[in-house]
């Protein structure tokens, strides 16, 4: 497969059109008596018919037979990937922090190479979220993915990910990001080789850009550089075993034909990647910095105004210019609850301990902030124009506890040693009572 030809269409939940064969797509109407070339009409709704249109997605496909053409399922294992609070453990109050995820000798795909590190909510009840790393090391072969629990943000670490879906083909590299809609078959190959990464798996409202109050109409993450599929289709015939997520179990059945059988499609529910690169930063140009919520990409809300079910905020590349300013991040406590990962470089305020690949965990309450090193240098650096740059944070924010799993807590990666690294703080306070 050469990448390079893949063709993109850009814009966030435009109503796009796309076609893998001329005068497939009808015209004038959805589901017309009999659609051109014979193809089927099938819609996928990815929010109630009701919602508010600005929130309403829905895709037409318009394909060579239709999902339910398939035979019944059987239960799959896939024990390491767990749904909602209830599969994880009794939470410890300390800031919790993970070396990089290894990626296990023996080969697995893009779903068996699923591991859940802290999950909270329940799918049954569309609230919550899940954070998992993928540690893969074999394409899928003949094989497809569908969640019916939750969208799927994918943040590769390292390699490439080839995505098929049923709305066509995207590379994602490390750097970029991609969302898969809730119920929408996808297949992961791997040209890389062994690949890693992270994964929100989104159980409530989908995700969308952020309001931008006073900033304006433009900034943050720019609708123009979120990319969607063309269509494309499969030809080899031949068998699909189709794995299913479905109420927090896993199902797998065999199809005679494949999933990605659609030759044109128009709407609104798709997946799409993006180039953080194109994030536009906002940040202080007099003194202290502002939230980190000026670096949100996507928030999926809850129904809470302004309390997301989960954020995804970046931590790129970006001038620090600030006046009499401590530029790490502040001390800090926090009624949300925070997941960071780390593409590469550095994360300013844990420059040794926080690896590409690894993780931290500081849910509701728990404090913390710039580590003993960090805090040392920024406290008295000269306070010139300085570029943080090479270096992609993220964070997945949460109103609710993320739980850990077991494989979290016992699997190997777990730092011990995490809460140390604060130790060094020590009461400097020269006041007199
Ligand atoms: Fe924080």
């Amino acid at each position: 497969m050469n990448t390079a030809t893949l063709r993109y269409q850009s814009g966030f939940a435009n109503e796009f059109v796309s076609e893998a064969l001329a005068g497939a797509l009808p015209e004038g109407r959805n589901s017309p008596q009999r659609a051109p070339h014979d193809l089927y009409t099938e819609l996928l709704s990815g929010t109630a018919f009701t919602a508010p249109r600005a929130e309403n997605r829905r895709t037409w496909l318009y394909r060579r037979q239709p999902s339910v053409v398939t035979s019944g399922y059987q239960s799959y294992a896939q024990a390491w990937w767990t749904t909602g609070a209830a599969g994880g453990i009794v939470v410890p109050p300390d800031p919790l922090r993970w070396s990089p995820f290894e990626i296990p000798a023996e080969a697995l795909d893009f779903v068996d190479g699923m591991r859940t590190v802290a999950a909270n909510g329940d799918a049954h009840g569309q609230t919550g979220m899940a954070a998992h790393v993928y540690l893969a090391s074999r394409s899928m072969a003949r094989r497809a993915f569908v969640n019916a629990d939750g969208e799927m943000l994918l943040v590769p670490q390292q390699g490439r990910l080839l995505l098929t879906t049923e709305l066509g083909m995207l590379e994602v590299a490390p750097g970029e990001i991609a969302v898969i809609p809730r119920g929408m078959a996808f297949s992961v190959a791997l040209p890389d080789g062994p690949s890693r990464g992270y994964v929100c798996e989104n159980y409530g409202a989908h995700f969308r850009l952020p309001e931008l109050g006073p900033i304006g109409s433009n900034g943050l993450a720019n609708a123009r550089d979120f990319l969607a599929p063309t269509a494309a289709f499969e030809t080899a015939a031949g068998a699909y075993e189709i794995i299913k997520k479905f109420g927090g179990h896993f199902w797998s059945t065999t199809q005679a034909h494949t999933p990605f059988n659609v030759v044109a499609w128009h709407g609104n529910l798709v997946p799409y990647k993006y180039n953080t690169a194109h994030f536009m930063t906002i940040g202080s140009i007099s003194y202290d910095h502002p939230d980190p919520s000026i670096f949100t990409v996507l928030t999926s809300p809850s129904d809470t105004p302004g309390t997301a079910n989960c954020d995804f905020v970046i931590f790129p590349p970006r001038w620090m210019v600030a006046e009499n300013t401590f530029r790490p991040p502040w001390y800090h406590r926090n009624l949300m609850s925070e997941f960071m990962g780390l593409v590469y470089g550095q994360y300013d305020a844990k420059p040794e301990g926080f690896k590409p690949g690894g993780a931290s965990l500081h849910n509701c309450m728990v404090p913390h902030g710039p580590d003993t090193e960090a805090f040392e240098k920024a406290s008295t650096a000269e306070l010139a124009p300085h570029k943080l740059d090479n270096t992609l944070a993220f964070m997945f924010e949460s109103r609710y506890m993320l739980v850990p799993t077991a494989y979290a807590m016992q699997g190997g990666a777990l730092d011990g040693a995490y809460a140390s690294c604060w130790q060094g703080l020590k009461d400097n306070f020269k006041g007199t009572p």
